[in-house]
């Protein structure tokens, strides 16, 4: 395996496991109560989220695997030879292999990703699917400046790729902060291609996040045995439940906790006090219509070039430059 001695670069500053109570007690002394999303995700909470996108309900990867199957040719076309693909988050990275199916010589696969048993899973399936690939996996935080390892050789380009919508995640002003972020990291030169689940109807929307299995709802209350197990708290499962509401306005799905009755738990040194129907923000799913898309990158010197979706319109993925640059066929001769 042409893997770089899989020696993990530790730019991991997620807080560590003792200022987990920290980030938790803050969180639930904001008003509303809000605790944040990637505290979904320890090993159950992944399980978890697979399982979620195998759900009739759940469209987002299905549509995204699609599109792919549809277009990661042409998307392959446009960023061109000799390009280092540094992939935020890494997962099982099936779209990833579509795209690096049809890259042409691209001189480096470069995961990001805060966990290190699935970056360690993904380098190892990458070895054997791409054998003359250089894997170069990066541990560490995708919103945090990134060190990013010393190529092989030159890349013509640098390609950030963010699929699964996990963009979404994050609210407008923090989105915009991420790509202005990763539009600093690709260069001049680079680009970015990235998912993002489309605005539709509210009840298709809903249904993706009330899946009837309560798959999801498993998903979400997890975040509450994690906390449990990790930092002592005593949250009662069964007098919590998961609520996700579309939010038309602000154009996103929003996931809360909500307390069935009125409760006290016990995290770290303190007493938190729940009202009967408390609801605890958990997360949100942002959704963009093509123009909100363009709309976002602008705020963060970029511009839309490309744009994919899937035949049924429900996902879409952009190809972003730093705004004023024009398209890549034009600026690919550096
Ligand atoms: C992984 C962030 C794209 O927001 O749709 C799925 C996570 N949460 N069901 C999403 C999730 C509930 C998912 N992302």
């Amino acid at each position: 395996m042409n893997v770089q001695a899989f020696d993990l670069r530790d730019d991991d500053r997620r807080p560590p496991v003792d200022d987990l109570i920290g980030v938790v007690q803050r969180g639930l002394r904001a008003r509303p109560k809000k605790l944040p999303s990637w505290l979904f995700y320890d090993e159950r909470g992944s399980q978890l989220f697979e399982a979620i996108c195998e759900q009739p309900e759940y469209y987002l990867t299905r549509s995204e695997i699609a599109l792919m199957e549809l277009h990661a040719g042409e998307m392959a076309a446009v960023l061109g030879e000799d390009v280092r693909l540094v992939e935020y988050g890494s997962g099982h990275a099936i779209k990833t292999r579509m795209l690096l199916e049809h890259l042409s010589a691209p001189v480096a696969y470069v995961p990001v990703e805060i966990s290190t048993e699935p970056l360690r899973a993904c380098v190892q399936a990458m070895g054997e699917r791409f054998p003359g690939l250089p894997v170069q996996p990066l541990s560490g935080d995708f919103t945090r400046a990134l060190r990013l390892p010393i190529p092989p050789r030159a890349p013509r380009r640098t390609v950030l790729y963010f699929p699964g919508s996990t963009i979404g995640n994050f609210e407008a002003r923090d989105a915009a902060a991420l790509l202005r972020k990763m539009r600093n990291e690709m260069g001049d030169n680079g680009g970015i291609l990235i998912g993002a689940d489309l605005k539709k109807d509210t009840a298709t929307i809903e249904a993706a996040y009330n899946d009837r299995a309560g798959v999801t709802a498993e998903f979400t209350l997890n975040m509450l045995v994690r906390l449990n197990r990790e930092i002592g708290s005593n949250f009662d499962l069964s007098a919590f439940r998961h609520r996700a509401h579309y939010n038309t306005m602000a154009g996103r799905i929003e996931t809360f906790l909500v307390s069935t009755r009125a409760q006290k738990v016990r995290v770290g040194r303190q007493q938190v006090t729940f009202g009967a129907d408390e609801a605890m923000q958990v997360e949100y799913s942002c959704k963009y219509s093509p123009a909100d898309f363009a709309a976002l990158a602008a705020r963060a010197g970029l511009e839309v070039t490309h744009t994919w979706t899937d035949p049924a319109s429900m996902f879409a993925v952009y190809y972003l430059v730093r705004a004023g640059v024009g398209a890549p066929e034009a600026s690919a001769s550096s």
